[in-house]
C-alpha cells in the first residue's frame, strides 16, 4: 500500500491506464468495453451492462473463456446487442485484440476475479479481456469478486497496487454473502453503484485521488430516548454519499461512517454504520487513524438523553416528564484539537460541514474558527434545501480566508469542488 498521501500511486505513467483524453465520437454515447472473468458474480454484470445500454452507452462486453460457464455467449450478446469473443482468433481482420481496447471510452471489469488481477498486473496477454487490457488507454476500473482469504492474499495486495499506480480504479468489494455459507469481504457490489462509478469515471475525472486514505461520515445520529423512540434529525446521508462516490471514482480509498443511512452502500466504499453521536464518535476516531483527510458531513445530534429508558416510556401519568438531556463530544473540534496538540494520529485536512438556517455566513465563519478545521461548507437548510434533496448549493470557507462559491447543483458536482480543495491542501 503506498504511503498516506502518496502522489506516486495516483497519476498512471504516460502509457498506463487513462493516459489518453477520454473519447467520445459525436454519433453515440461512449464506447464501453465491459470485461467479465468467472466469478458466480457474473450474473450481476448483465444488470450492469443493462444500466449502461440503457443510458446510451455502447457496450462490448469480453469475458474470459471460462466466466462463460457462468453466463453464456447469447446472453451478453443479446443484451449488449454486439459480437462476443472470448479468443484473439475471432474475425482476426478486424484485428480486435488492439482495436477493442484502442476504442474504448471506458473498460470496466466487473467482477475482477484474484486471476484476472494478477494477469492484468503481470502484463500477460493471453486472451481477448488481457489483451484488451494491455491496449486500452482510456479509464480502466476493476470490481473484484472473490473469498476474503483471495482478496487478503499478499499476492493479490501487491497485485491490486500496482494497478493502482498504473492509473486503475480498483474499488474495494464489499462485505456480505460470499459463495456458499461465508461471509466477508469479497461481494461484488451492487451493479447500480459499480454504474455510478463508471458514469462518475466518465464524466472526465481523473484517478487524481488514488493513494489517499479518506473519511466521510454521513447521515444523521439518532439519541435513543426509549427502546422505540429517538431524538433525530432529517439529514440523508445524500451528500456524505455523494462525497464517498466521488471520491471512490477518482481512486481514493473511502472509509464511510453512516449513522442511520438507508441508501444503497456505495460501491468500493468501506462502510461502518453507526447510530447514536456516540457510536459514530468512536468510528471516526478509529478510521482517521490511517486517513489523509476527513469530511464530516454527518449531521450530528447535540444533545443526547442523559438516561435511555430501559423499558418503553408510558403516556401513563396526565403531564409528560422532561426528558433531561446532556451534551454530545462536538467530534470536529476534537479532531482540530487533537491535531493542534499533536499528540494523537490525525488527518492533515479536515473539512466540516455547516447547517445554518440565518446568517449563513456569519455562522459560518465563526464556526470555522470555533472548530479548528481547514475548510467548512456551509450550506442553508430548512424546507426544501439540502435535506433529502439531490441538489445543493455552499459556500467553502478555507481556514486562510478562502471564500468557493458552489452554485446549485448535483451534490456530486459539490463533492468534486471539495475533493479538489483537499487534494489542493494535500498536495
Ligand atoms: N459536528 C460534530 N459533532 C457534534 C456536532 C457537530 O462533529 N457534536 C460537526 C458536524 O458533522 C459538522 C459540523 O460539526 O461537520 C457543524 O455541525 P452543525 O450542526 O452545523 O454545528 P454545531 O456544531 O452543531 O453548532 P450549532 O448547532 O450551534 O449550529
Amino acid at each position: 500500500m503506498p504511503e498516506a498521501g502518496s502522489r506516486e500511486e495516483g497519476r498512471g505513467p504516460a502509457g498506463g491506464y487513462g493516459a489518453a483524453e477520454p473519447r467520445r465520437s459525436g454519433r453515440r454515447g461512449p464506447s464501453v468495453v465491459l470485461g467479465v472473468s468467472a466469478g458466480i458474480a457474473a450474473y450481476k454484470a448483465c444488470e450492469l451492462l443493462r444500466l449502461l445500454t440503457e443510458s446510451g452507452h455502447h457496450v462490448r462486453v469480453v469475458p474470459t473463456g471460462e466466466a462463460l460457464r457462468f453466463v453464456g455467449e447469447p446472453t451478453w450478446a443479446a443484451l449488449s446487442g454486439n459480437p462476443v469473443a472470448t479468443g484473439v482468433w475471432d474475425s482476426v481482420h478486424e484485428v480486435p485484440h488492439v482495436r477493442i481496447g484502442q476504442g474504448a471510452d471506458l473498460v470496466v471489469v466487473a467482477p475482477a476475479t484474484a486471476d484476472v488481477l494478477a494477469r492484468a498486473a503481470c502484463g500477460l496477454a493471453d486472451d481477448l479481456l488481457t489483451n484488451t487490457l494491455l491496449t486500452a488507454r482510456c479509464p480502466v476500473v476493476f470490481a473484484p469478486a472473490m473469498h476474503t482469504e483471495m482478496w487478503e492474499h499478499p499476492a493479490t495486495r501487491a497485485n491490486v497496487a500496482t494497478l493502482r499506480r498504473r492509473g486503475a480504479i480498483v474499488i474495494e468489494p464489499a462485505v456480505g454473502r460470499l459463495t456458499g455459507a461465508d461471509t466477508g469481504r469479497g461481494r461484488l457490489p451492487d451493479p447500480g453503484e459499480i454504474f455510478e462509478v463508471c458514469r462518475r469515471v466518465l464524466s472526465g475525472r481523473r484517478a487524481d485521488l488514488t493513494g489517499l486514505r479518506l473519511v466521510v461520515s454521513a447521515g444523521g445520529t439518532r439519541e435513543a430516548v426509549d427502546p422505540v423512540r429517538f431524538l433525530g434529525n432529517r439529514s440523508s446521508g445524500l451528500q456524505g454519499y455523494a462525497l464517498a462516490r466521488t471520491a471512490v471514482a477518482r481512486g481514493a480509498q473511502v472509509t464511510l461512517v453512516a449513522a442511520n443511512v438507508t441508501l444503497p452502500d456505495p460501491a468500493g466504499a468501506t462502510l461502518v454504520r453507526v447510530e447514536s453521536a456516540l457510536e459514530l464518535r468512536d468510528a471516526v476516531l478509529e478510521a482517521v487513524k490511517e486517513s489523509d483527510a476527513v469530511v464530516m458531513a454527518a449531521a450530528v445530534a447535540d444533545f443526547r438523553p442523559a438516561a435511555r429508558s430501559g423499558s418503553k416510556i408510558k403516556k401513563s401519568s396526565a403531564e409528560p416528564e422532561p426528558i433531561p438531556l446532556v451534551k454530545n463530544p462536538d467530534i470536529l473540534a476534537e479532531l482540530g484539537e487533537r491535531r493542534r496538540e499533536g499528540n494523537a494520529p490525525c488527518p492533515r485536512v479536515i473539512v466540516g460541514f455547516a447547517a445554518e438556517t440565518d446568517d449563513v455566513l456569519a455562522n459560518g465563519r465563526a464556526k470555522l474558527a470555533r472548530k479548528g478545521c481547514d475548510l467548512l461548507v456551509v450550506n442553508q437548510v430548512g424546507e426544501g434545501l439540502a435535506f433529502g434533496t439531490p441538489d445543493n448549493a455552499a459556500v467553502v470557507l478555507g481556514a486562510e480566508g478562502e471564500r468557493v462559491e458552489i452554485p446549485r447543483g448535483p451534490k456530486e458536482d459539490l463533492a468534486d469542488v471539495v475533493w479538489d480543495l483537499v487534494a489542493r491542501r494535500l498536495a
